[in-house]
């Protein structure tokens, strides 16, 4: 936001912040906004504009306010900070009353089809490492088994990321089936693990229903069975973003209204390989974004 705000404003375009996304949009809640708005907010985490999932937005009535209220500002441009359903939204938008939007991709899941890594994706790695490292010490000192489970409804990035940097010895996320057989090899196989205390790394979205359920499971099949769990949750959404995730969100809120200002429309500014580049709305929502199978591959060898 910082970043868009500022280039807009060196570009001499006038900027309105929209509160609670296409809710405000509706609601009218819509405010102008300068460079010094978005000071000192580089380090926060949030939003200050705040953030709501609008079921209104969704039908024709509440696009025609939303678009009535954008009109008596004058805006005639959309920056879109979000994932799959906000840039559904505005491809629509867009297609109904021709305002350009260009997207900025905004998710602790990295899942988005288009972009290297999501603006949020490296905190929330990091809040779960910083996590992990602190469980390992009572894992350690007691000998214990530990289930972390991670943010990802849908999407293993986190797990897999977190888990491989938390020296994981099993990762379990949504788009492998193969990572439960490992899993259970490492607790009751022939040759299972002789380590003292182990961690294991889960993706809420994973397939047996989160790690509760993976552990109740294992106890039914070994009364024997013994882990504790702890859920992460919340706290990867939340805290001062990481320099990585600052530098991401400040080169592609740049890149987001330099192309607004082009003309472009219906895309979404992504980093691959480094680079700054554009993904139409409908790649980005209708592609898949795989999992890099060399990082998967990372936790069998390391797993020795
Ligand atoms: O969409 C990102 C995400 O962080 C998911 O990984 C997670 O399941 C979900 O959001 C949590 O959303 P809510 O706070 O609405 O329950």
């Amino acid at each position: 936001m910082r970043a868009a705000v500022r280039t807009a404003k060196y570009n001499g375009v006038e900027v309105f912040g929209i509160k609670r996304g296409y809710a405000g949009m509706i609601e009218n809640d819509i405010e102008p906004i300068d460079s010094r708005s978005v000071s000192n907010i580089i380090q926060r985490g949030g939003t200050i504009l705040k953030t709501a999932r609008s079921k209104e937005f969704m039908t024709p009535e509440g696009r025609k306010k939303a678009f009535d209220n954008l009109s008596a500002h004058g805006i005639e441009g959309l920056i879109c900070i979000g994932g799959n359903g906000s840039f559904t939204g505005a491809k629509l938008f867009h297609e109904e009353f021709g305002i350009p939007c260009i997207g900025a991709p905004g998710t602790i899941d990295n899942d988005l089809y288009g972009t290297d890594f999501t603006i949020g994706f490296d905190t929330a790695v990091n809040t779960a490492v910083e996590a992990i490292d602190k469980i390992r010490d009572t894992a350690d000192s007691h000998d214990r088994v530990f289930f972390v489970e991670v943010m990802g409804r849908h999407a293993g990035y986190i797990a897999l990321a977190a888990g491989i940097a938390g020296g994981a010895e099993s990762i379990l996320i949504p788009e492998s089936s193969e990572d439960w057989h490992k899993m259970l090899d490492l607790f009751m196989g022939e040759n299972k693990s002789k380590k003292a205390f182990t961690i294991v790394v889960v993706a809420e979205g994973e397939e047996h229903g989160g790690a509760m359920q993976i552990v109740d499971r294992l106890k039914e099949m070994d009364p024997k069975f013994d882990a504790r769990v702890t859920i992460l949750g919340h706290i990867q959404r939340g805290g001062s973003p990481t320099a990585y995730d600052r530098v991401l969100a400040s080169r592609l809120g740049n890149a987001a209204v330099e192309a607004l200002l082009r003309g472009e429309t219906n895309k979404m500014a992504g980093l691959r390989n480094n680079v700054v580049v554009l993904t139409s709305f409908d790649e980005a929502i209708n592609k898949t974004k795989h999992l890099n199978p060399d990082l998967m591959r990372l936790v069998d060898v390391f797993n020795c």
